[in-house]
């Protein structure tokens, strides 16, 4: 006879009260925060809740679009195993996956393409905030400014209910980011803004935006073209990730996708999460030599410092992105030749994996960790790396966004706080303060 009975449910007893309660428990091992309330020891009570900082073990929603599966270091698309699209598809089509949920066919890929080409161009007065910034000015801060401009210049945006204006605003991004950012490099540079070329796929036409010198057209290696499209490919979703909860969380008072996409972006902007790449290359490069190593490993273990692109909330197993970055980082150093910061983070690597500090707290290489060395090699600067993140995960904010948008369970975020502060008390006149 098993010891359990068949019901789905939680039986919790209140050793205060000596009270018991059933819960039901939901698929996935889930309990509904709500259903903690009735758990009171005096009737006039507010009612448990469960105090989570940082949403660690918190399920803010259902999604059907990305799972990731920490323990076994699985990431899937819309059922597809990153390292299938990876391999076999393209930033485009994982767009149309994500957005729709089903691999397209050759012609609705083909409009969707035919969409996201034409789009790409900004109004010229967009061009005219960019340059009022400072010639220094970081891209991400351009970036984010720049795309809560965009809200408004299509005012329509705000009617979040209609499904046409949606897609037409989520196509507007997804065209639109490449040109910003590249805008934003050639402002540093001083260089004039090369408008977008229609007969270029999405990434050749990015690269040409950056790096087009004069009236010819910038013409990268194919391999070149291709690694940076599987970068997006390997950045396009996350799931419940620290932007993309900023994203659902702003969606929540239901502002236009712009707006919500520009808080997304900052939330992205931290070293913890898509400053990350930014901050490895530095790190590397302030490590300088392998000599330098043994060194900063003990300030590492020592807690002074972290070892940047190392660890993830969810992967407590070698994240599966980094894998394949590692593998398309030889791809192009083929062509561009080693980046010599690649023995450092090689060898950074070997001694984390083996060491105790890291092991015992399952911290592997993140995508963040040699994402930078392969940009680093294709020329971009170190300030635009949070930008090439952002780029393509802007059809995972977006499609997480609508997701939420039509979920009629999701209500605005709001949540609760166990207030540790001062008493009531009445105001003190100044002539009576100490
Ligand atoms: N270097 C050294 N120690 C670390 C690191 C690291 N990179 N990451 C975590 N730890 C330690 C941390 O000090 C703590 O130790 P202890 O238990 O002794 O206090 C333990 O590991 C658990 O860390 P945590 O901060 O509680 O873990 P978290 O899940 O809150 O943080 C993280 C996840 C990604 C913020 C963190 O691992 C980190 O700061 N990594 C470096 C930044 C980075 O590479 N971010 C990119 C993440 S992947 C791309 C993305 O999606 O953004």
């Amino acid at each position: 006879m098993p010891s359990h009975d068949t019901r789905n449910t939680l039986s919790i007893t209140d050793n205060r009260t000596g009270r018991q309660y059933e819960v039901d428990v939901l698929d996935g091992d889930v309990i509904r925060a709500m259903d903690l309330r009735q758990i009171r020891v005096n009737d006039g009570d507010f009612g448990m809740m469960a105090y989570d900082p940082g949403f660690t073990n918190t399920a803010f929603t259902t999604s059907r679009i990305t799972d990731v599966k920490g323990g076994k270091g699985i990431l899937e698309y819309r059922g597809y195993p990153i390292e299938q699209l990876a391999e076999h598809s393209t930033f485009l089509e994982v767009c149309y996956l994500i957005l729709n949920g089903e691999l397209p066919t050759q012609a609705e890929l083909d409009e969707f393409v035919h969409q996201v080409t034409y789009h790409t161009y900004v109004h010229e007065n967009v061009t005219t905030i960019l340059q009022g910034f400072r010639y220094n000015a970081h891209s991400m801060g351009m970036m984010i400014s720049t795309v809560a401009a965009l809200s408004t210049f299509y005012p329509e945006a705000k009617q979040i209910d209609d499904p046409d204006v949606r897609r037409a605003q989520i196509v507007r991004l997804l065209a639109k980011m490449p040109t910003l950012a590249a805008y934003t490099y050639r402002h540093h540079k001083g260089l004039p803004y090369v408008y977008p070329e229609n007969n270029l796929s999405y990434t050749a036409n990015f690269l040409n935006m950056l790096f087009r010198i004069g009236g010819r057209e910038y013409q990268p290696p194919p391999a070149l073209v291709r690694a940076l499209d599987i970068l997006f490919i390997l950045h396009a979703d996350h799931e419940q990730n620290c932007s993309t909860t900023a994203m659902r969380v702003i969606g929540s008072s239901r502002p236009d996708p712009y707006c919500a996409m520009a808080g997304a972006m900052a939330a992205l902007y931290g070293p913890l999460h898509g400053g990350a790449n930014e901050a490895v290359l530095r790190m590397l490069v302030e490590i300088g030599t392998t000599d330098n190593i043994p060194a900063f490993m003990e300030s590492v273990r020592r807690g002074e410092r972290r070892l940047m692109g190392f660890g993830h909330r969810v992967y407590k197993a070698y994240d599966p992105r980094a894998t394949i970055i590692k593998k398309a980082a030889d791809e192009v150093f083929e062509v561009t030749g080693r980046n010599p910061l690649l023995d450092i983070a090689l060898e950074l690597e070997k001694i984390a994996l083996q060491e105790e500090y890291f092991v015992k707290r399952n911290l592997y290489p993140n995508v963040d960790f040699y994402s930078g060395l392969i940009y680093q090699a294709l020329g971009f600067p170190v300030e635009l790396f949070p930008v090439l993140f952002a780029i393509p995960r802007t059809v995972g904010w977006l499609a997480q966004w609508e997701e939420m948008v039509v979920d009629r369970e999701q209500k605005i975020a709001r949540p609760r706080q166990v207030f540790k502060g001062h008493p009531r008390r009445d105001y003190t006149p100044m002539e009576e303060r100490g």
